[in-house]
């Protein structure tokens, strides 16, 4: 009887997904115990937007909730989501803070990471593979799936190969838009475990709906691995239920050894999280909807109401239908990135502004300009030359690897703060979410006291799945619109929201 895999993600891409990754740690301690005894192959429960929403949102260390679900379930391997050279944010950070990172979270209880760049450029994920591997970690090597003309088979077959080359222990196929459709995901497991010799899992969202025939097919072509949501936190924008999925697999004769009496009491533990958030308002039903739009755009269904709450901004919704007609060609332009942040939020504002602009490129934002000077990686395909030519005008692309030009910062930083800060996990939160760690810091030296900040009601809009505007993204906004307009635009969505405008810091973090 074959063995297949169930990793759980209630506790990272489940909540992320579908409760805006705003779970408190004490919020699901209770059934730890009870996770730790159900036999999944791993729980992912730390990395992706969980690091960035416990600093800002819970004042919650995010390297003691890790500390602690280590102690919870010391039976169980802790996976991580980690984005390469990003680490947990959205820039290039330098290999020293990489490795620092990865060191620590191994030190504070990971077992494996999960690691991937949104161009799928494997030298933005070679040195966080490197060190992981040091640290007596598994290495996960994340394949970001897309569909375009360079994006075949035989391509990402290459790419596991090289992955491979470096030392991962496995193989995985993220598909954050969930359009890996069940013949692709028979295609892709076969082909990959046909030229690589190396175990294959595979991440899918239900957005679309065919998450389950995903799955299905995926096993039957040989996948080892699955990544599924218990029941609550799964559909929708989530990964497929685990009790279904366990469920299917069994009758097919696959063994799957999962505790179904624990299950069953994990499986009721998330009901009322679930209620709550919807009660709340933090769990939009839309994102539990099918959805499937997104299979004729061939666009995240995220990218979607991004687009959608752009255009309302800039009052030109009825503009709509341009832009979804311009985004492809924009992609195509780019060089066809795969659709993952940042770059689908990259290609949607340039759609935008080609089409509002009413000349293409005539106006381009900073992250399209840095992305084309190559500062984000080796786009799949070349930029076309007379767009290249255009944005970059005099500028030269860059050569070779981005953080290859970022100097070591770590022992700089912590000599700075010494004193302060005293460990090199508070160090790390530092440099990856310096104003947003500090004000935890700050809270945290306070003993915890509310700022008025945190006392201000937060709306539903605001905490929930919806796209809001970061004050940064309002300055990216006035590269087309002027700085004014800007204002404006901020002031409006605040007042919409029924919040002070500083607090439109958030951004859409939803990407899985
Ligand atoms: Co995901």
């Amino acid at each position: 009887m074959r063995k297949i895999a169930i990793n759980e993600t209630a506790l990272r891409d489940g909540q992320q997904s579908l409760l805006a990754t705003r779970l408190p740690y004490e919020r699901f301690e209770a059934i730890l115990p009870t996770m730790d005894k159900v036999g999944y192959g791993a729980v992912e429960c730390w990395g992706g937007a969980t690091f960035d929403v416990c600093l800002r949102f819970l004042n919650e260390d995010p390297w003691e909730r890790l500390r602690k679900l280590r102690a919870a379930m010391p039976h169980t391997k802790l996976k991580m989501l980690l984005r390469g050279q990003n680490i947990l944010g959205y820039k290039h950070y330098p290999d020293d803070i990489v490795r620092e990172f990865v060191r620590c979270a191994v030190k504070n209880g990971i077992d494996i990471i999960r690691i991937f760049d949104a161009l799928n450029d494997v030298r933005n994920m070679e040195v966080a593979i490197d060190e992981t591997l040091k640290q007596g970690a598994e290495a996960v090597g994340d394949i970001s799936y897309t569909t375009s003309p360079v994006h075949t088979r035989e391509r990402y077959v290459e790419m596991a190969k090289t992955l491979k080359k470096m030392g991962v222990g496995a193989i995985s196929i993220k598909d954050m838009a969930g359009i890996l459709d069940p013949k692709a995901a028979y295609d892709l497991v076969s082909a990959l475990k046909d030229g690589v010799d190396l175990p294959v899992i595979v991440h899918t969202h239900c957005t679309p709906g065919l998450g389950y025939m995903t799955y299905l097919k995926a096993v039957e072509a040989g996948a080892d691995a699955i990544e599924t949501a218990s029941a609550a936190l799964s559909g929708g924008a989530s990964q497929p239920a685990t009790e279904t999925m366990a469920y299917v697999l069994e009758q097919f004769g696959y063994e799957v050894g999962l505790d179904k009496e624990r299950l069953q009491e994990v499986s009721s533990f998330f009901k009322p999280v679930r209620d709550e958030g919807l009660a709340s308002g933090l769990l939009d039903p839309l994102v539990l909807a099918t959805d499937t739009d997104c299979l004729n755009y061939q666009i995240p269904g995220g990218m979607l109401s991004n687009l959608i709450s752009q255009l309302k901004m800039l009052k030109a919704e009825d503009r709509l239908a341009e832009v979804l007609l311009e985004t492809p060609h924009v992609r195509e332009d780019l060089g066809y990135p795969p659709l993952v942040t940042p770059t689908s939020q990259m290609v949607g504002v340039q759609a935008v502004q080609n089409v509002l602009a009413g000349e293409r490129y005539k106006r381009v934002g900073k992250e399209v300009a840095a992305y084309v000077r190559g500062e984000y990686g080796q786009t799949p395909a070349p930029v076309k030359p007379e767009i290249a030519e255009k944005v970059l005008g005099d500028t030269k692309p860059i050569e070779g690897r981005f953080a290859d030009s970022l100097p070591p910062i770590f022992e700089q930083t912590k000599k700075e703060l010494a004193g302060t800060l005293d460990t090199d996990e508070d160090v790390l939160s530092h440099i990856l979410f310096p104003g947003v760690a500090d004000k935890f810091f700050e809270w945290r030296k306070n003993g915890g006291k509310a700022t008025e900040e945190d006392k201000l009601p937060a709306s539903p809009q605001l905490q929930g799945a919806a796209v809001a505007y970061t004050i940064e993204e309002a300055k990216s906004l006035s590269s087309y619109v002027s700085e004014e307009t800007a204002a404006v635009i901020m002031t409006a969505v605040a007042a919409e929201m029924g919040v002070p405008v500083e607090m439109l810091r958030f951004r859409d973090i939803r990407e899985a």
